[in-house]
């Protein structure tokens, strides 16, 4: 079977990495694709973004099924187009995938579905926002209300840091533009983050292995905040009590919740999850966000644990059979540490030659992020780069054996979190 993959990132090349070792797969197409998944003849780019031009391709080429990795083409529609073209695809409609493209419809539908976040409220209006932060006090956290790759969050940790957001937001300067016309301000919340990611057939929940990502830019998770610097999986905190309860008191009800409220769920769904402290069953369990794609760069880590036929189960992902699969995960841990441009986040600089890489092997595997192939040459031209992931025994084995990869890769200005993987070596494993 032919598939198609829509997407750039580190996600889509680890996507499109393990279905192209189901013996089913004949080809797979990344549109627009990156340096690393141009390797024909089994991954080729196709360089397509317009929905139609993809609709029809996808027609002519008589392609199987098409998975969506990012949000911005969920959001402006592409499954209810393919669908309505007759064509599969794996992803949320338009309508599902404002849980992650409007905070404010989000927080709403977990109010309405007892679903646990934060305390917020929504603002258009600069001044009342700031006299709402005066009034709450710091830390405060104030997030765009539209997509913003992952960087259009403040968590502000003094008065004067939150106030400066809602300029940045809604002032003059309006550095969100349209994402930005509209904050949210939500109560601070601490504890360890996890990202726990489904697979839903719009009625069945598959949920894949956990993991947990590092957003900030700098080692001890200091810095701004970015699209994530580094994952791994499985997350020991997420013991199996805690999986039973994320399951009950956030997943299930997010997909019963969407059910009733007539746009049945359909694609990965993605809860970003703040985990207070105490013993399990007491521990404070919050939705920071969800998400309607996979995470990059969780998805690498997780793709490396797949062991069985991914192409299968996305066949039955999109027949709305998925009860009867089920994905096999390595027992071992993978850890991705991510690679980026100087400058990144704010001003990533692009062009610099990639003048080593890793070899690829069974247990280690460079996906490429932001790179481009120029007459023959390996480029970057992204904010994150490339994420180096790798499978061992252990987590400090495969932390390991990430960075004895990452040693092996150059480019000018590239800057990396050391420290992939801290939080987990604090917490020892309870279960894979
Ligand atoms: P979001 O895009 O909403 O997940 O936010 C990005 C990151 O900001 C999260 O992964 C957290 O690290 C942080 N964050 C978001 N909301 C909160 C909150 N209410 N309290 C503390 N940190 C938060
Ligand atoms: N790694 C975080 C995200 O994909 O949203």
């Amino acid at each position: 079977m032919k598939i198609l993959v829509i997407g750039s990132g580190g996600r889509e090349h680890a996507l499109a990495w393990r279905l192209a070792q189901s013996p089913r797969v004949q080809k797979i197409y990344v549109a627009p694709g990156n340096g690393g998944t141009a390797q024909p003849p089994l991954l080729e780019n196709l360089p397509l973004q317009d929905t139609q031009a993809l609709i029809d391709f996808a027609r002519q080429e008589k392609i199987a099924y098409t998975v969506v990795g990012p949000e911005a083409p969920l959001a402006a529609g592409i499954v209810d187009a393919f669908r309505a073209a007759g064509l599969r695809i794996f992803g949320p409609t338009q309508a599902a995938a404002r849980l992650e493209s409007s905070k404010d419809y989000a927080k709403a539908f977990m109010l309405r579905h007892g679903i646990p976040t934060a305390a917020y409220q929504t603002f258009t209006d600069a001044a009342q926002a700031k006299a709402y932060i005066q009034a709450q006090g710091a830390p405060i956290v104030i997030k765009a209300d539209g997509l913003a790759a992952g960087k259009g969050v403040v968590v502000a940790q003094t008065l004067d840091e939150a106030l400066d957001a809602i300029d940045h937001m809604l002032g003059a300067d309006g550095a969100f533009g349209a994402a930005g016309a509209q904050v949210v301000i939500e109560e601070f919340l601490s504890g360890e983050e996890a990202s726990f990611i489904v697979m839903c057939d719009g009625q069945h929940i598959l949920p894949l292995a956990t993991s947990q990502d590092h957003k900030r830019l700098l080692d001890a998770d200091l810095g701004p905040n970015t699209g994530g610097m580094g994952a791994y999986s499985p997350a020991p905190i997420v013991t199996p009590a805690l999986h039973n309860r994320i399951m009950r008191e956030v997943i299930q009800p997010a997909i019963q919740g969407m059910a009733k409220d007539g746009i049945p769920y359909t694609g990965f769904l993605y809860a970003g999850l703040m985990i207070g402290d105490g013993a399990d069953a007491a521990r404070a369990l919050k939705v920071l966000e969800f998400n309607c794609r996979m995470g990059d760069p969780e998805t690498q880590p997780i793709m490396l644990r797949v062991k069985n036929d991914l192409a299968e189960v996305f066949d039955h992902a999109v027949d709305g059979t998925l009860d009867q699969t089920d994905i096999d995960w390595d027992r071992r841990t993978a850890v991705g540490v991510v690679l980026a441009a100087a400058g990144y986040p704010e001003a990533p600089q692009k062009g610099a030659p990639i003048t080593r890489l890793a070899p690829d092997t069974d247990t280690c595997v460079t996906f490429h992020a932001g790179t481009t192939r120029q007459d023959g040459q390996l480029l970057t031209c992204g904010g994150r780069v490339l994420c180096v992931t790798a499978l061992a025994d252990s987590l400090r084995r495969a932390q390991q054996a990430a960075y004895d990869a990452v040693n092996q890769t150059l480019f000018e200005g590239r800057q990396y979190r050391r420290d992939i993987g801290w939080r987990a070596l604090a917490t020892p494993p309870k279960h894979d």
